[in-house]
């Protein structure tokens, strides 16, 4: 619809001075005029009845502008060869690795030369945990960012980044960053201007001058550290006043009533995408919005400042997708991809914590009817976006699945968190599981998980005892974990140290800045003379090394594992396999887990489930041929064995 106001606001951006000429340009125009309502119409939604709304309004169209002027060439060629493409980021050939940069190796330029080995085990998106300016003791992982745009001199500089990135591109590597969207680090600019008192930079954040408003706050909003940072706010004595703090109490929350804050995140957004980010990281979005008398969590606001975001970086830099890091209830993280019209024109990704959780509790139990439960919601994700895909991340596992799909699966649900904590955090005497339990509130009972994925999985305790069985058994976890989490479709995450077997590493007991956070125990610090053993094949390391990297490659090689809605779970008729039908055209590829310590049947009748298929299947795993026989026959399926048939042309 013509908008003569906002459209001639648009077509006056375009003749800034350093505005480019030529086919780039005219998309740009074209893009910005066919988003040009949607924006204003979200603007409107947060900020239509600001004093300053219609200021700041043109004050935003300007930094789109910016943004795209300020793109390098070769990332405006890049946006048009992802927009033919369309929806680059669902395809089976991308895999990505999270890591620290100085527990991985050190600086960014060290990062440089372990570009190899990470493309050499198949990992060509490299996400960066939090690289900007963050003080060491109160750091959060680089998540209380007190400066957006300086490099953290512990990993080198903004040039240091740069290089790395055209190294990157050298090897045809995707980027992913983090925006710390929901606070700042309290030494960041903006607080330590609102706690000199200088005007305005209070409207940065949410401060109040007594406790009465964050009393009335509280009695709604959970505590995310209730052990380390009980409450949601911390008092500032510079100031004699209460601010909120969500995370940590060095965590300050910003303020998006104030269009000022949206717009600098926005130029910031534009910041890093011009460094050539191509997935960023939206930390936290399910807290950007705060509203007296709720949880303050995934409230309708932050889902249109999300879809505002987006609308706006659709036109400066279409070639970058978002995620949304919202580690929420199954229901709530869908909402996130967007809804009613604006489907799939939210996040273009988020993680899929759900399924993730879910897989760790089919482990624990042999049991895979709770994790099959949900799954009619997780289904329910639109065409076009995606998931990213992982069995462990930097943070820790939260069981925060819904209590009717424990209930579908006949177990009493707070019976059977209890046990799943006990079970990972090594409580229980009989799991072979060395976790801990983090961030317990005993007020409401409830805990999360902390543990790598080899240690969660049993192979610390299984080197301890030196048992070569129960260490098979361990590495058998681990590589079906992957498996079953690299071929549901979306983008897998492998975090840093898995690909290799690494177990906890406890050493962060020994730094105050981090001993208060057992997350600590999974972000291991990278021995690079242990991982050469990655090329011996008798060891741990070489064992998981090849194995993931085998994993990648078959995913490499079969499209049907692209994510394009083509997902069918399987009814194999055994609660402790669980199996799923990705199919693409006329090719399929049925994929089952044994998720139980036991040999497990299944009759053929799985595969005839969904149409007939040929009698050969190929296995492309074992590389191992099976002949589809009468129903009643079975086929045996070891301890946590999975197998990725693929029907075979009848010759
Ligand atoms: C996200 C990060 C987590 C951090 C939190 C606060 O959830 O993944 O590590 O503690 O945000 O920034």
């Amino acid at each position: 619809m013509y908008q003569h106001q906002l459209h001639q606001q648009i077509n006056q951006c375009v003749k800034d001075k350093d505005f480019p000429e030529g086919d780039a340009g005219i998309l740009f125009h074209t893009r910005f005029i066919a988003n040009g309502a949607a924006i204003k119409a979200l603007y409107d939604e947060i900020y239509g009845s600001h004093p300053k709304a219609a200021e700041s309004f043109g004050r935003l169209l300007s930094i789109i502008t910016r943004g795209f002027i300020d793109r390098p060439d070769a990332m405006k060629d890049g946006d048009d060869e992802k927009l033919d493409q369309g929806h680059w980021f669902l395809s089976n050939s991308i895999t990505g690795m999270s890591l620290y940069v100085d527990r991985f190796c050190g600086t960014l330029t060290d990062m440089e030369s372990k570009l190899d080995y990470l493309r050499r085990l198949g990992v060509n998106l490299l996400h960066l945990m939090p690289v900007f300016e963050s003080p060491p003791n109160e750091s959060d992982g680089g998540y209380a960012v007190s400066d957006y745009r300086s490099v953290d001199l512990r990993f080198g500089t903004l040039e240091d980044l740069r290089r790395l990135r055209q190294h990157m591109s050298d090897r045809n590597m995707f980027l992913m960053l983090d925006i710390v969207v929901n606070h700042t680090s309290h030494h960041h600019e903006w607080a330590r201007k609102a706690k000199q008192g200088i005007e305005g930079f209070q409207d940065y954040y949410y401060m109040y001058g007594n406790r009465d408003l964050p009393d009335r706050f509280e009695r709604g909003m959970p505590e995310i550290f209730p052990e380390s940072s009980p409450g949601n706010f911390t008092y500032c004595k510079e100031i004699n006043k209460w601010v909120m703090t969500v995370f940590h109490n060095y965590q300050w929350d910003l303020n998006y009533t104030n269009p000022a804050v949206l717009l600098e995140m926005l130029d910031t957004i534009f910041f890093y995408g011009n460094l050539g980010v191509d997935i960023l990281r939206i930390d936290a979005p399910a807290f950007i919005w705060k509203q007296l008398g709720t949880t303050c969590q995934n409230l309708p606001q932050a889902h249109t400042l999300l879809r505002l975001i987006k609308q706006c970086v659709q036109v400066a830099m279409p070639g970058m997708a978002i995620l949304g890091e919202a580690i929420v209830a199954p229901k709530e993280i869908m909402k996130y991809f967007g809804t009613g019209l604006f489907t799939a024109r939210e996040c273009d990704l988020a993680y899929g914590a759900t399924h993730m959780a879910l897989q760790w509790d089919a482990l624990a139990t042999g049991d895979t009817r709770v994790m099959l439960a949900a799954q009619h919601e997780i289904l329910q994700k639109p065409y076009g976006t995606t998931w990213i895909t992982y069995t462990r991340c930097h943070d820790d596992i939260g069981l925060g699945y819904d209590d009717y799909m424990i209930q579908h699966a006949g177990f009493d649900p707070f019976q059977h968190r209890k046990f799943l904590m006990e079970y990972y955090s090594g409580v229980y005497a009989a799991s072979p599981a060395a976790g801990a339990l983090f961030s317990v509130n005993p007020k409401t009972n409830d805990a999360r998980i902390s543990g790598s994925l080899a240690s969660l999985c049993g192979l610390e305790k299984a080197l301890l005892s030196e048992d070569p069985a129960a260490i098979d058994r361990a590495t058998g976890r681990i590589i079906m974990m992957q498996a079953h989490s690299f071929l549901i479709g979306g983008i897998p995450m492998i975090f840093y140290g898995d690909e290799a077997g690494y177990t906890n590493d406890y050493s962060y007991l020994d730094d105050p800045g981090k001993s208060y956070d057992n997350r600590w125990m999974h972000r291991p610090v990278i021995d690079w003379e242990r991982n050469k053993r990655i090329d011996d094949e008798g060891s741990i390391e070489g064992r998981v090394y090849k194995s993931t990297r085998r994993l990648i490659a078959i995913r490499n090689k079969l499209p049907m594992i692209a994510d394009a809605k083509n997902l069918t779970w399987l009814t194999p008729h055994n609660i402790h396999v669980a199996g799923y039908l990705r199919t693409l055209e006329d090719r399929r590829v049925y994929c089952l887990f044994n998720f139980s310590d036991q040999q497990q049947s299944l009759t053929w009748q799985v595969f005839k489930e969904h149409g007939a298929i040929s009698e050969r299947l190929l296995d492309h795993w074992s590389q191992q041929e099976y002949s589809l026989g009468a129903n009643y026959e079975s086929m045996v399926l070891a301890p946590y064995q999975f197998i990725i048939l693929e029907p075979q042309p009848t010759s």
